[in-house]
């Protein structure tokens, strides 16, 4: 039997993440339809999806007032739009794969979770790090004793100066009321949940405020650093350098170990691009232009001087420091004593030299210890007893999470298909969101949250 989805939100993730797993193996079933208001969005997914016009629609109100039509929705709206179109999809009698985060407080999650109840379908947050080749094999670990009882984990999200800025200070997430830690990292507390094997009983959490504001611009930074910055040859953050000559993107790249040749070739590329770009030798300075992410969200112009135009005029182009209207932190430590015992200490921060996670884990009769980067990672084992360190083989991943999109996707729709329990149901995604929201108060009441007697003031009447 296969199943047939919709897609609520072309963007990024609607458009590419899960549904193009379909194109590859068309017996998994077929989109059948889809809804964004941007015209443009819905023509590029008819295109790709081989859709008619009259299986486009402008909205998901307009989608799911129509008798249901399909097995699923995924719904890949933005951050502040996924609760009313999930309970829409409920409604209509979808199953529903959801992107994170399932909401922004503790009432939404709530009201997701018993619609999905009272509905009696799946709903599937995608938390696709738990398929990520380290973290399924770490959790492979615990699971099997190899590490007797689990006592602590260590883990941090390493976000990349130059990521920070583009998503966080000059992107669309630079407003803390869609708050870091709980847009980047759910994903990071469901897995520390999942480690651990319990709920958490206890949080604290502090915060450092952003650097990146007004009270400390650089003396004589313009307001684009494309009007001749002086201090552009130093700045991490400066516009021109990171989408035009992609210096931090290929800089990440080069640092790779796997694919074997990646890295060397990044490290070539980067010092010849300038040059072939000058030059525009045989047309390089076309072809050489990186018009995906993050340059794709800069401009739909793809041309130089589009580029230059945007660079000109947007958030995108001002001095990292000088965006104005940022507040999301800088970093963020979270300290989570779980109902069995487990303690875990997490960081978020934002000034790492390349984007990756690290995580340890520590039991009574073993360690293991690694890091997921954008394409490679690596972990290690160790036996208390024998002494023994062993590598385990983590393969390259190419679509940024780990390698985890595709079968997370596939377990989805093998639950809707057989009634097998879904990947990571919103209700057991709600215990991560539940522990950043705990976090936040934390954070600014000073407090110790306790989770175990009382529920956060997040979303609270
Ligand atoms: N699981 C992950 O690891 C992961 C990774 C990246 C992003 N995300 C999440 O995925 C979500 C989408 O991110 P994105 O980068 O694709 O964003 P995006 O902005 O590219 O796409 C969102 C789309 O929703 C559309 N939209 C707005 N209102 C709508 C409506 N009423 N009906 C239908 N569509 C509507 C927009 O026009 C846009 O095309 C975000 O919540 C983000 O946090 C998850």
């Amino acid at each position: 039997m296969t199943t047939t989805g919709v897609v609520v939100g072309a963007g990024d993730r609607g458009y590419d993440a899960y549904a193009r797993l379909l194109l590859d193996e068309p017996d998994l079933g077929r989109i059948i339809a889809a809804a964004d208001p941007d015209a443009g969005r819905r023509e590029r997914f008819a295109r790709r999806y081989s859709l008619g016009a009259e299986d486009c629609f402008p909205g998901w109100e307009e989608l799911f007032e129509r008798p249901r039509m399909a097995d699923y929705a995924i719904v890949a709206t933005g951050d502040t739009h996924h609760v009313e179109p999930t309970l829409a999809a409920l409604a209509a009698g979808y199953h529903v794969l959801l992107e994170k985060p399932m909401a922004l407080d503790e009432k939404d999650c709530r009201r997701i979770v018993d619609a999905a109840a009272r509905a009696d379908r799946v709903v599937a947050v995608c938390h696709v790090y738990r398929y990520s080749h380290v973290f399924a094999r770490l959790h492979e670990l615990i699971s099997s004793g190899a590490l007797g009882d689990v006592v602590s984990i260590q883990q941090s999200e390493n976000v990349a100066f130059w990521h920070y800025a583009h998503s966080y200070v000059r992107g669309h997430t630079r407003r803390s009321t869609v708050p870091w830690l709980l847009q980047k990292s759910c994903h990071d507390l469901d897995l520390l949940t999942w480690m651990a094997g319990a709920p958490a009983a206890e949080v604290s959490s502090f915060i450092r405020p952003t650097e990146l504001t007004d009270a400390n611009v650089p003396d004589g930074a313009p307001e684009y650093c494309i009007e001749g910055c002086p201090h552009s040859s130093t700045c991490p953050y400066d516009a021109v350098a990171t989408y035009r000559e992609l210096t931090p993107v290929l800089g990440d790249l080069a640092m790779a170990e796997r694919p074997v040749g990646l890295g060397p070739a990044a490290k070539v590329l980067r010092a010849v691009r300038p040059t072939l770009m000058e030059r525009d030798v045989a047309g390089s300075a076309h072809r050489l232009q990186w018009w995906r992410w993050p340059v794709a969200a800069v401009t739909d112009d793809h041309t130089p001087e589009g580029l230059d135009r945007a660079l000109r005029t947007t958030r995108w182009g001002r001095c990292a420091y000088r965006v104005g209207d940022n507040d999301q932190p800088s970093a963020q430590t979270v300290s989570i004593r779980f109902t069995n015992g487990v303690l875990a200490n997490f960081t978020l921060q934002s000034n790492s030299h390349r984007t990756m996670r690290s995580v340890r884990v520590d039991g009574t009769k073993g360690s293991a210890w690694g890091e997921l980067r954008a394409l490679d990672g690596w972990l290690k084992v160790a036996d208390h007893r024998s002494g023994k360190v062993r590598s385990i083989r983590i393969p390259t991943a190419f679509d940024g999470h780990g390698g985890g999109e595709h079968p997370l996707f596939r377990d989805f729709l093998r639950s809707i298909r057989t009634g097998t329990p879904p990947p990571v149901s919103a209700a057991e995604s709600f215990e991560s969101h539940r522990i950043a929201f705990a976090a936040m108060d934390s954070a600014s009441s000073g407090d110790i949250v306790r989770l175990d007697q009382a529920e956060t003031t997040h979303g609270a009447d």
